[in-house]
């Protein structure tokens, strides 16, 4: 295998995909969206709705976390159907924890879509997929690879690690996307579902981010960035552009019942409509708290937090008062599972002692 730089394709190098497979054939995770690859020999097929919730899920998180989202969202909705049947509101609900809310909405347009357009059955193609709401280039070619075998490239970030090592890019993943994917496009086999979730696997328990299992590694023999005696060199690091921190505060206002005031928010921008505790506007200076009423407010704490694009600090004060502000209601601080809190308002909760 040649290390190469150019996109002609007789130069791309080739993943032994015959390898990484019967690798998989012997290691791959059971997931409960998964076909495993005996039954999938055995001609057994994926549920589409599955391996797209799924997919959404895991664009947010770990496989440990999306396994009890997974399982609260197909018991209450077990097919396309029933989800695109649910009111918005309740699959925000379930959604919340899991953060960026703007895909819980097009998970729900996306459900309403395949029912109203489609029959209620997903497209079987990446191209048809990715007319969909909230269906990317990642997304698209996942779901077509896993449910039927389309070759097409299927790129996360555990492929873009595994693949920048293999080849030890000599820059940051970043800048060299068409590379990787000619790369993985060059090598997918027809068995592409199993393919994919293999490299995906590979990337998740052997070609980790700060471990590299290489003795274990059906890739190793070709691989040049173990021949450098450093695979974690790779994938190389981008420069650091530094996130900019706002500032804001939190007030939590407790009834003498045992209920918190909350309210929701607003219909645009971050966190659009979800519930919070009521709070300032977060602002790039430090300013001093300006109370919703006067009372004897005292600061309970600080939350860090961090969004794609910003670190946020939040303030928390409290107050015990049977004040309610204009808009909002009181929730028993025993039953705020029901509530759409990010996780945000929730660690926000969780620093006055309520969780
Ligand atoms: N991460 C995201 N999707 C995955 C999949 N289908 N298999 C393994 N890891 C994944």
């Amino acid at each position: 295998m040649a290390q190469t730089t150019s996109m002609q394709h007789s130069e791309i190098a080739a993943i032994d995909a015959g390898a990484v497979l019967r690798w998989y054939d012997r290691h791959a995770r059971y997931l409960p969206w998964r076909v495993s690859p005996a039954d999938r020999a055995k001609g057994a097929k994926p549920n589409p709705y599955f391996v797209w919730l799924s997919e959404i899920m895991l664009q947010q998180t770990t496989i440990a976390a999306v396994r009890k989202y997974f399982a609260a969202f197909t018991s209450l909705w077990p097919t396309v159907e029933d989800l695109a049947a649910a009111p918005l509101d309740d699959v925000l609900v379930q959604w919340a924890g899991l953060g960026y809310y703007a895909r819980a909405r097009n998970l729900h347009a996306c459900a309403v879509a395949v029912v109203a357009h489609h029959g209620g059955v997903f497209p079987k193609t990446a191209s048809a997929l990715r007319d969909l709401p909230g269906i990317g280039d990642y997304t698209s070619a996942a779901i077509a690879a896993i449910c039927h075998d389309e070759q097409v490239a299927v790129i996360d970030g555990n492929v873009d690690r595994v693949v920048a090592r293999y080849l030890a890019l000599p820059s940051p993943v970043r800048e060299e996307k068409p590379l990787v994917r000619a790369t993985v496009q060059h090598s997918v086999p027809p068995r592409a579902g199993d393919f994919a979730q293999a490299m995906m696997d590979l990337g998740a328990t052997i070609c980790a981010p700060r471990r590299a299992n290489c003795l274990l590694c059906p890739l190793e023999p070709d691989c040049l960035g173990t021949k450098t005696g450093n695979p974690l060199a790779f994938p190389v690091p981008p420069k650091k552009s530094e996130k900019p921190r706002r500032h804001g505060h939190a007030f939590i206002i407790r009834n003498p019942n045992g209920k918190v005031f909350l309210r929701q928010r607003g219909p645009k921008g971050m966190l659009a409509k979800m519930t919070e505790t009521p709070g300032s506007e977060w602002t790039e200076t430090r300013l001093a708290p300006a109370f919703p009423f006067i009372n004897d407010w005292h600061q309970v704490g600080e939350v860090l937090h961090t969004f794609t694009h910003f670190h946020l600090t939040l303030t928390v004060w409290s107050v015990t008062a049977d004040t309610p502000l204009d808009e909002g209601w009181w929730a028993e601080e025993t039953r705020l599972d029901g509530e759409a809190l990010p996780s945000l308002f929730r660690k926000v909760l969780k620093t006055a002692g309520i969780e």
